[in-house]
């Protein structure tokens, strides 16, 4: 870091443009004006969505390739009056079942109905809004053994009356759903759209068993369901046949973005945190945004990673103008300093093995290093639990690669 408390203003930023969050609907740069390209991905989710009806759609691509940010600007894109959707994607966790599904749902509309100012939760029955409050409160307790049966029991009691009673089951929150469906479609919404991130992070055997659960749920009638997931996702779908066959449409497989607009969507980002009154100085050279786009065939997040990382680690209070062979010079150091003082010679011997050979597993680093395969275990270990290497599990195989960081080695061979 500086000794400069913020870098970006000496260019003439209001922040970091090379930030790694998704854009969303609200907050941050706007969704409208930032995002880029994907206009033949962006109507065909425009046309599912729109239509009459119910559906359900997998979006997939490769971790920071731009998911989370095409389904928001999707979402952002529909009429605002027409189309009620959570601000913020539904971010699911690993050990979610049917029912947190479902329970998170409606504590992202609940959130949404709460925040937004043109709404009000008087618009909608009473009934439904106290029980959809209540139902909230289990989700932010997250306490199962807690609960009221809310779903069972009419209205007349208060918030604190606690039934011994069990959670919801899944069909009883099913029936609430739609009945909140029916109350957003009164207050004058035409349909619900919902995006789910990250279903990749659930193991497979989990995500089997969770998307047999919420089957009927994504049924729902005008609600459309966004899946996002990237990995093996579609796979797993694609192995239960009583879910793939619901599925409205075959997946939105995102592909990278292309160097220019990688370009170009660092230029848009650069007008919109311009500090007002100030003409923005770019604190790169394009050819250093090549020189990231090949390393990392054209992945977003790492790009954008790269080049922050670049910048913080020269800059102290001249706004110098970072280019391909800055770049070349200053990662392939951080790198080091980050990791040869953490890595015993073999440890660094191994990692720089995987960089160089892609996706290997314990047999073959053996083989080739010529080590014991026992001797190898320990350190892929090691590797993985200090972040440098990720691993993917393939049947009974795990095969490794490194993290996106290692790679700025590679750079040093370059110069
Ligand atoms: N089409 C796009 N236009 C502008 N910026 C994008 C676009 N796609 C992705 N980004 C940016 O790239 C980074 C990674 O995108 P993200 O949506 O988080 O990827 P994913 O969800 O696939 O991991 C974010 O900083 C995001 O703002
Ligand atoms: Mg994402």
């Amino acid at each position: 870091m500086g000794e400069y408390e913020d870098i970006w203003e000496l260019y003439g930023l209001n922040n970091d443009p090379f930030f790694t969050e998704p854009l969303s609907l609200f907050g941050g740069v706007d969704i409208r004006v930032g995002f880029v390209g994907r206009e033949e991905e962006v109507r065909r989710l425009q046309v599912l969505i729109s239509g009459s009806g119910g559906g359900r759609i997998l979006v997939t691509g490769n971790v920071g390739v731009g998911k989370t940010t095409f389904v928001n600007f999707v979402r952002a894109s529909a009429p605002p009056k027409q189309f009620f959707t959570p601000l913020k994607e539904i971010q699911t966790q690993p050990e979610w079942t049917g029912t947190d599904f479902i329970l998170n749902t409606l504590a992202a509309i609940h959130n949404t109905i709460k925040l937004r100012s043109d709404l009000d939760s008087e618009q909608i029955s009473q009934d439904v809004w106290k029980k959809l409050e209540l139902l909230v409160d289990i989700v932010e307790r997250k306490d199962r053994n807690f609960s009221l049966d809310v779903l069972a029991v009419g209205v007349g009691y208060g918030t604190n009356t606690t039934i011994n009673v069990p959670t919801p089951t899944i069909n009883s929150l099913h029936l609430f759903f739609e009945q909140l469906v029916a109350e957003i479609q009164k207050m004058g919404f035409r349909q619900v759209i919902l995006s789910y991130n990250n279903l990749e992070i659930i193991e497979q055997k989990d995500l089997t068993k969770l998307f047999n659960s919420i089957r009927d749920f994504i049924q729902t009638k005008n609600t459309k369901f966004i899946l996002i997931g990237g990995g093996t996702v579609s796979e797993t779908i694609n192995s239960i046949p009583r879910v793939q066959s619901i599925m409205s449409e075959s997946p939105i497989s995102l592909q990278n973005l292309s160097l220019s607009q990688v370009k170009e969507l660092l230029d848009k980002r650069m007008r919109y945190l311009s500090i007002s009154g100030l003409v923005p100085k770019k604190p790169y050279k394009d050819d250093a945004i090549s020189a990231l786009y090949s390393l990392y065939d054209g992945n977003l997040r790492f790009i954008l990673n790269a080049m922050s990382t670049s910048i913080k680690e020269i800059v102290r209070d001249i706004p110098l103008v970072v280019t391909a062979d800055d770049i070349k010079q200053i990662l392939p150091e951080v790198a080091k300093s980050r990791w040869i003082n953490k890595l015993t010679p073999q440890e660094q011997e191994v990692l720089m093995y995987i960089l160089h050979n892609g996706e290997v597993n314990n047999k073959k680093i053996a083989t080739d290093l010529k080590k014991l395969k026992q001797n190898i275990s320990p350190i892929t270990k090691k590797l993985k639990d200090l972040s440098a290497i990720r691993s993917r599990v393939d049947g009974t195989e795990k095969f490794f690669t490194v993290e996106s960081d290692i790679k700025w080695f590679l750079l040093e061979n370059e110069r």
